[in-house]
Order: C-alpha cells, then sequence, then structure tokens
C-alpha cells in the first residue's frame, strides 16, 4: 500500500489502491485544503515532491498544463502509483468531527420534492455519523466517477436522505431517476465537507440556497431546530429558483419549526406571483443590508449564484470566516 509523505512535516499516511491522496488523507485526519472533491475548485492543490502519481479525471476543470508543468496536481484526483512525497499546508478546518468512510448503501425510497428534485433515502452500512450541511459521494459501477450530494437529514438513523436535481443527459442523475430502484445499492464515501453548521456562534443565520443547493439548507436548518439555536437566534431561509413550477412545499421548511423564516425569490416570475422577485444575492442585500455582517451565511447551489453571493458578501464587509461554502460544481 503507498505511503504518502507530507514534506515539511512529520505526518504521513498509507492511501488504499484507487483511493486518491485527499480522501486518504482526511481518512487519517490529516487536513489537506478541499471543497468540492470532483476537480472542480483547485483547493486541494499540492506539489509532487517525489514519486508519481495519476489523475482519475484527466479532463479536471481546476487543472492546466501549467500544473502539469510546476508537477502541482489535485489531492482528490491524484492516486499513487507507490510511495510519494507531497507537499501542501495542512490546516485543521480541513477536519470534520467524523472521518469519512466507504460504505455500501441501499436505496429505501424516493419521493419527488419539486419538479426536478427528489430525495432518495439511502439506509448506510456502519457509522452514520456527519454534520448539518455535509455531503457524500456517490458512485455506481455504471459511471466512470463519483459525485457529490449533500445530504438533507439528521444522522443516526442509519439513512442519510440526498436531495438530487435531474441534470437533462447527466451520468449519474440519469442512472438515479430512471434506473436505480429501492433495494439497489450504490457506494458511498463520506462524509466530507466544511461548509457544516457551527451551532456555537452567536450570530443569527441567513441560509441561501439555489436549485440543487437545497439539501444542504435544509439539513442545517434541521441542525439549527435540534441543537436548540432557533430558540435565541433568527433563521432565515432563502431559496432562489426560476418560476413558481420550481417551488417545493414550503412545509418542507416550516414544519422544521415555525420560527424559521421561509421566502422564495422566482428570477423569472409567473403572472399573479406576489412574493419576492429577482436574484437571491441582491435579495439578501436589499433584506439584510447591513446586518448580513453579523450573520453567519450558509450557501449552496449553482457556480453562478454561489460566485454572486460571494462577491455580495465581500462588498457588505461580511468576514471570510462568515462565510459557508463548499463549491458545488
Ligand atoms: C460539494 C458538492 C455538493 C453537491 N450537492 C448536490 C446536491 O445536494 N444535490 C444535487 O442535485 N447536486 C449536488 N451537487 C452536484 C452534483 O454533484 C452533480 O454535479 C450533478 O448532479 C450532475 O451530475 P450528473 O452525473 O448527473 O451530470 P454530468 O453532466 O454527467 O456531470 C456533471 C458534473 O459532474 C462532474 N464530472 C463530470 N465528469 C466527471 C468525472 N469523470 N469525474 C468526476 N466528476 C465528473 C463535473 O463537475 C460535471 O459538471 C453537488 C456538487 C458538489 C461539488
Ligand atoms: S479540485 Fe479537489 S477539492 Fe476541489
Amino acid at each position: 500500500m503507498p505511503r504518502i509523505t507530507v514534506a515539511g512535516s512529520d505526518a504521513s499516511f498509507e492511501c488504499t489502491a484507487g483511493d486518491t491522496i485527499l480522501r486518504a488523507a482526511l481518512r487519517e485526519g490529516i487536513g489537506m485544503p478541499y471543497s468540492c472533491n470532483v476537480g472542480s475548485c483547485g483547493n486541494c492543490r499540492f506539489e509532487l515532491v517525489e514519486g508519481a502519481v495519476d489523475h482519475a479525471r484527466a479532463d479536471a476543470p481546476a487543472w492546466s498544463e501549467r500544473d502539469l508543468k510546476r508537477n502541482r496536481w489535485l489531492g482528490c484526483q491524484a492516486i499513487p502509483q507507490g510511495d510519494c512525497t507531497v507537499k501542501f499546508r495542512s490546516t485543521p478546518d480541513a477536519l470534520a468531527p467524523a472521518r469519512p468512510a466507504l460504505r455500501q448503501a441501499q436505496l429505501v425510497s424516493v419521493e419527488d420534492v419539486t419538479r426536478d428534485i427528489r430525495e432518495f433515502r439511502f439506509a448506510v452500512e456502519g457509522p452514520d455519523a456527519f454534520e448539518p450541511g455535509q455531503y457524500a459521494l456517490i458512485s455506481a459501477p455504471q459511471i466512470a466517477s463519483a459525485r457529490a450530494y449533500s445530504m438533507a437529514n439528521l444522522p443516526g438513523d442509519g439513512l442519510w436522505h440526498f436531495q438530487i436535481k435531474r441534470v437533462p443527459g447527466g451520468a449519474l442523475t440519469g442512472y438515479l431517476f430512471d434506473t436505480l430502484a429501492p433495494g439497489g445499492t450504490v457506494t458511498l464515501d463520506g462524509p466530507y465537507g466544511t461548509a457544516y453548521l457551527r451551532p456555537d456562534s452567536p450570530r443569527d443565520l441567513i441560509l441561501m440556497a439555489g436549485g440543487s443547493g437545497l439539501s444542504p439548507m435544509v439539513s442545517i436548518a434541521r441542525g439549527a431546530a435540534a441543537t436548540g439555536l432557533t430558540a435565541h437566534r433568527k433563521v432565515h431561509f432563502l431559496y432562489g429558483c426560476r418560476s413558481r413550477a420550481d417551488l417545493f412545499d414550503p412545509s418542507l421548511v416550516t414544519s422544521i419549526d415555525p420560527a424559521i423564516s421561509l421566502t422564495a425569490v422566482l428570477s423569472e416570475p409567473d403572472a399573479g406571483w406576489d412574493g419576492a422577485t429577482g436574484f437571491l444575492h441582491d435579495h439578501a442585500d436589499a433584506t439584510f443590508g447591513a446586518a448580513l455582517a453579523e450573520a453567519e451565511i450558509y450557501f449552496a447551489g449553482p457556480a453562478a449564484m454561489s460566485g454572486a453571493i460571494q462577491r455580495m458578501a465581500h462588498d457588505s464587509g461580511v468576514p471570510m470566516t462568515q462565510l459557508h461554502f463548499d463549491e458545488f460544481y
């Protein structure tokens, strides 16, 4: 089994066959920085000092010819060919309470949430701990590599719920929506992600979800209610989508705790819609103004929405330590 040594430290860890350097590091409690886990964000970039690696995804968007020339690779894609020495700056922020592990999971039930989002509930083998807002990698034998999906529920009953948006022509969503039936199994790897609920902060919470970003925000809202946080802090749940046809039944959020305020913001409102309109980040800016800088802000959704929220938060003076998100593409 390849042994990975972290240059400039006394840390080293083993990497089982087929595992990536990032995932093996996190399994051993070594805080390699990361976010998306699928080659898109570049946060897990490291320098290969000695040894050789293969990249699981040769076309990873965050990896370039320039990286190759400088012997830099993505931890979430790099599979060692043998012992390696690598260089990266580890951080305890990359470590969540539960270490990620591979496990089999059986689909128990499926339920529609919106016209193109379904909740898939899986019974997981072994320990089921995760933090509200974290995600798992789902892989199926027919599909080249895993995709990330955030849990919508809270742990404790051996089930992980995922609210997943169908992507037209998408490989894994096509498999989940059209082929996998209750009783069928997938491989789950997790939990991953650092944008999870920090219940100890004294600040109000603003949760922003766009389309496929619904699942982790529902989990965080559930976590906030379960830890009693909604009794002394305001929790605002904002959901952005195009039209009324994209909305979910509001009881999905309001039944968690009536103290949570829910606002849907439509970017292409139908005639007769008298609720909020526009883009999610503009609505949050207009509604909360200076109070944004006093809140803990959690968000998830498509890359364009995520970028717009980050810029808006930066312009509003929100410290980075109060912004919680995983790159979601
Ligand atoms: C941290 C995170 C959490 C997410 N949580 C959710 C969620 O809760 N609900 C939800 O609906 N969606 C979520 N997504 C999006 C999801 O992971 C998929 O991108 C989406 O479902 C489309 O997958 P697909 O296979 O159907 O589509 P495809 O078009 O086949 O693939 C879409 C995306 O998968 C990635 N990809 C493509 N090829 C490869 C490859 N060979 N190896 C690895 N990745 C590849 C690329 O980013 C691509 O854009 C999340 C994404 C991330 C990064
Ligand atoms: S590119 Fe590896 S974690 Fe995002």
